[in-house]
């Protein structure tokens, strides 16, 4: 049997919901109370790289279920069309996605039920885990042998008998507009937590992108705070799946979500990057991180990991290690004098319990 997790909040959507987002827009959408937040912020001295002193934002504890940052979007893209209802959720992901446990366990807790497009990926143990829980919890999987096979995947999908409804697709990573508000939010959030002094200003944010809504969130959050910033995004994945015409892509899809519900016309003018430029933040993205690709661990995000490791931080090689070494490889080549933020996307549950006892025998074959 699946042990169950305790989310500790309400699963209906707040109408009126509460935070600093929501404050700011005239007409905010709907929003559920999935994560704990604010999330803290921590110095680790051991893991400073020259000058900089490295501050983490342990979005890691973000929630009693399932951490990182999955779940900040998820409070927004749950709590809204077309996601709301009791239909079940197609969407697509690695076999160790974080995004497709995440949502996982999540409508497991409403009652709802996730069909996975998947594909296979480097069987590190970390992937051999997450699909463990994943196919523990009940999400159906539909799985093909590489990312490129997706739509096969898709097509099997859509020959199948129905004998359930046929879920809803979202987008990987839930970087729908919505879910790009969760970290507008955590922008926020840092912001406050600067001016209540946990953290000095960082000089940079490092944070690891692989759909983007992250990452794009954050720098708005960041703007609608008037905080000047340098965000520094290392790149999970090739220059095809993720670049700088997507990014202002997902950036300009989340700002006019946020003009639609009612963001003061000062910050609506000039789009995303007029209110960027307004505010001083400003990105760049890194992808010498990838190596072999998606999802193949490097030498580098080993070492990282390692390291985090020994300070107890839990990091994983797929993103947020190799975000620790892009931070690393950066900070040597262009030393930073004073505080920078490594932001931690990475949940840190043990989700042991979770595992159903011959679990195998559920996972499409091929896999493992
Ligand atoms: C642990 C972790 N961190 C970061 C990301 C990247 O977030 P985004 O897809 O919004 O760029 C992901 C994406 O799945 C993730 O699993």
């Amino acid at each position: 049997m699946l042990a169950s997790g305790s989310v500790g909040a309400p699963m209906t959507a707040d109408a009126t919901p509460a935070g600093e987002l929501a404050r700011r827009l005239a007409a905010p959408p709907a929003r559920l109370s999935l994560a704990s937040l604010p999330t803290p912020v921590e110095r680790i001295p051991a893991l400073d790289v020259r000058g900089a002193e490295v501050w983490i934002k342990r979005d890691d504890q973000s929630s009693g279920l399932y951490g990182g940052g999955k779940v900040r979007k998820l409070e927004w893209v749950l709590a809204n069309a077309p996601f709301d209802g009791d239909a079940p959720i197609v969407s697509i992901g690695g076999v160790g996605s974080h995004h497709l446990l995440a949502l996982a366990l999540f409508l497991r807790e409403q009652g709802r039920s996730l069909h996975a497009l998947t594909f296979t990926q480097t069987l590190t143990p970390h992937v051999r885990s997450n699909l463990a829980v994943l196919v523990s919890s009940g999400a159906r999987l539909w799985n093909v042998a590489s990312r490129a096979r997706l739509p096969l995947a898709w097509l099997a999908y859509h020959a199948w008998r129905r004998p359930e409804r046929m879920g809803v697709p979202m987008a990987a990573g839930a970087s729908t507009a919505y879910g790009c508000f969760g970290f507008v939010e955590a922008g926020l959030e840092l912001s406050a937590q600067i001016d209540a002094g946990l953290l000095p200003v960082p000089r940079t944010i490092f944070i690891t992108a692989g759909s983007a809504g992250a990452s794009a969130g954050l720098a708005l959050g960041l703007a609608l705070a008037g905080r000047p910033m340098r965000l520094h995004l290392v790149s999970s994945v090739e220059r095809w799946a993720f670049n700088g015409i997507m990014y202002r892509r997902m950036l300009g899809a989340a700002h006019r979500a946020l003009v639609r519900h009612g963001l003061p016309a000062e910050h609506a003018a000039g789009g995303a990057g007029g209110l960027l430029a307004r505010a001083g933040v400003t990105w760049l993205i890194d992808h010498s991180q990838v190596g072999g690709g998606y999802g193949v661990p490097t030498e580098a995000a080993t070492r990282a990991l390692a390291d985090a490791a020994s300070q107890g931080l839990r990091l994983e090689t797929t993103y947020t290690a190799k975000c620790m070494a892009g931070m690393r490889r950066a900070l040597e080549r262009e030393p930073v004098e004073g505080p920078v933020l490594f932001w931690n996307t990475h949940a840190s549950n043990d989700l042991g319990a979770l595992v159903r006892e011959g679990w195998e025998a559920d996972c499409p074959p091929g896999i493992l």
